[in-house]
């Protein structure tokens, strides 16, 4: 099969990521079945896709006849993801994080599907090639990791299952650029893929400060706001919701190191029901969907070096674990994945080794965190080159 034999394409759950994929694929020129369990999961992901297309013809992005054309003759649905499936070469799935459910639909749609049809899973935290043990054909099974929201987010990581073949994955990079975004190819299906990988120690730096109570956040956050990041680590970490974040960290643990486990700051918050920006309380306010932060005063201990240090550290480990191919492809996702102004081996280009090597080493000694001990090739510089 090549880019032009693939004319439709079943998204398989409807919610925050499958009608945004969904969307997606519509506007390129695909024929697309959103799948849902009941109607009005359904009725729930058409109403967002037509105030998003409404949206871009009011920006003047899109015509209304294009738009008419996206929803009426591109869009179909099912609430049956057997007769969705029948005649698609493509699948993407986008329901909930749970391994059963992921494989009882797998084994569903691969059953129903063509036999040559490639099947892809948007999982964020699973076994790409675990859950690709439901399905007939494991060498057509993708991971195809979107960023949320799907329409803005501009990276997609094209993961590499244990028995998926190059050709699929190329293909589904293919269709990927011709759906607006920027693929990644993940060469192996290891926790946290690139993207949520490079910033998971960072997460864990979060939570020691947080937990040592010595260094205020929002001396942290002023720091960052004023080299210019559009929203600071602390700041995210309520955006994104305390527990969300501590789940994270707990599955880090499992999966990466014990050291990534959450500590008693956040499990507090948890219990006092602060979890930020949903509750209107976490590490900070919230007002109007908007963090509180006293940015007048800024902490000299801890600057946007050890925490780029920690990405361009961590960075050199996913490429010498042979996760990611290229520094392009680790700089691409970062940049990307992360809405950043540049990826870590970019930033670190202009660095002395010995910067960074000073910034990791006194967050070694302060935090006893293994995560943040150099990297040989951070030491002796020769991350400048690596994957060139
Ligand atoms: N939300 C994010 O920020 C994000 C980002 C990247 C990846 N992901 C991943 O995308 C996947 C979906 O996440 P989401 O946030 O869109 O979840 P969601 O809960 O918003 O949507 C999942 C949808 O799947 C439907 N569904 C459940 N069982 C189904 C079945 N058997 N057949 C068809 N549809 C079914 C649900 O009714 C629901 O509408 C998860 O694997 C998640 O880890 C999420």
């Amino acid at each position: 099969m090549n880019l032009n034999d693939v004319k439709k394409i079943a998204v398989i759950g409807s919610g925050a990521m499958g009608h945004g994929i969904a969307q997606q694929c519509a506007v390129a020129g695909y024929d697309v079945v959103m799948v849902d369990i009941k109607q009005e999961f359904i009725d729930n992901g058409m109403a967002k896709i037509k105030e998003s297309l409404a949206f871009l013809v009011g920006k003047g992005k899109m015509t209304q006849d294009a738009m008419n054309d996206v929803l009426n003759k591109r869009m179909s649905t099912s609430t049956s993801n057997k007769d969705a499936v029948k005649s698609v070469q493509v699948v993407i799935e986008a329901v909930p994080e749970i391994m059963d459910l992921k494989k009882s639909v797998f084994k569903e749609i691969s059953e129903a599907a063509p036999a040559d049809a490639i099947l892809a899973t948007n999982t964020s935290t699973m076994s790409i090639s675990e859950i690709a043990t439901a399905v007939k054909n494991p060498e057509r099974f993708v991971g195809l990791h979107f960023f949320n929201p799907v329409t803005r987010m501009k990276l997609v990581e094209v993961i590499y299952g244990q028995k998926s073949k190059d050709e699929y994955i190329n293909l589904m990079c293919e269709i990927s650029t011709k759906i607006d975004k920027i693929p990644v190819k993940v060469l192996k299906d290891r926790p946290g893929f690139i993207v949520n990988r490079i910033s998971a120690p960072n997460q864990a730096l979060i939570s020691a400060i947080l937990d040592e109570g010595k260094i205020q956040p929002n001396e942290v956050d002023a720091v960052m706001k004023k080299m210019g990041v559009k929203m600071a680590p602390f700041e995210v970490a309520d955006f994104v919701g305390l527990d969300v974040f501590c789940h994270t960290l707990e599955y880090y643990e499992k999966t990466l190191s014990p050291q990534y486990k959450p500590g008693k700051y956040l499990h507090d918050k948890i219990a006092k029901k602060e979890l930020g920006m949903k509750t209107g309380q976490g590490i900070y306010k919230w007002e109007d969907g908007k963090a509180i932060i006293d940015t007048s005063k800024e902490t000299t201990e801890i600057s946007p070096i050890h925490f780029l240090s920690i990405q361009i550290n961590e960075a050199v480990k996913v490429f010498k674990e042979g996760i990611a191919g290229s520094r392009k492809d680790i700089d691409d996702g970062v940049k990307y994945g992360m809405n950043a102004f540049a990826g870590p081996f970019t930033l670190a280009s202009g660095m002395q080794p010995q910067q960074i090597t000073d910034a990791l080493n006194a967050l070694y000694q302060r935090y006893k965190i293994d995560m943040f001990k150099p990297e040989p090739e951070i030491v002796d510089g020769s991350f400048k080159t690596l994957g060139a």
